[in-house]
């Protein structure tokens, strides 16, 4: 599984406390060998950040708190089920 975290200019300056709260979940979980962190540019929806993609079957969040980085991690990462009440649905 590959968690892409945008890092990208509008997120930058409030990623910091989600990233933390990923890392240490992924380790205290037992998954960091089958779920890779990576650092990502902007992903395109910025005012809804911090954003972060999920792949495969891409899951997209927003405005991803650190209580909703630790839910993912329990449940899409740990248990395999998007947490779809955190999913992103851009509104077209
Ligand atoms: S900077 Fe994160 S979505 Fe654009």
């Amino acid at each position: 599984m590959r968690v892409y975290v945008c890092h990208g200019p509008n997120c930058a300056s409030r990623v910091g406390p989600v990233w933390q709260a990923l890392t240490l979940a992924v380790q205290q979980s037992g998954t960091a060998e089958r779920c890779e962190l990576i650092v990502s540019g902007c992903q395109g929806r910025c005012e809804d950040g911090p954003n972060i993609n999920i792949y495969p079957n891409l899951t997209r969040y927003a405005r991803v708190t650190p209580d909703d980085a630790r839910r993912i991690v329990s449940e899409h990462i740990v248990e395999g089920r998007p947490v779809a009440e955190l999913v992103f649905l851009p509104d077209y």
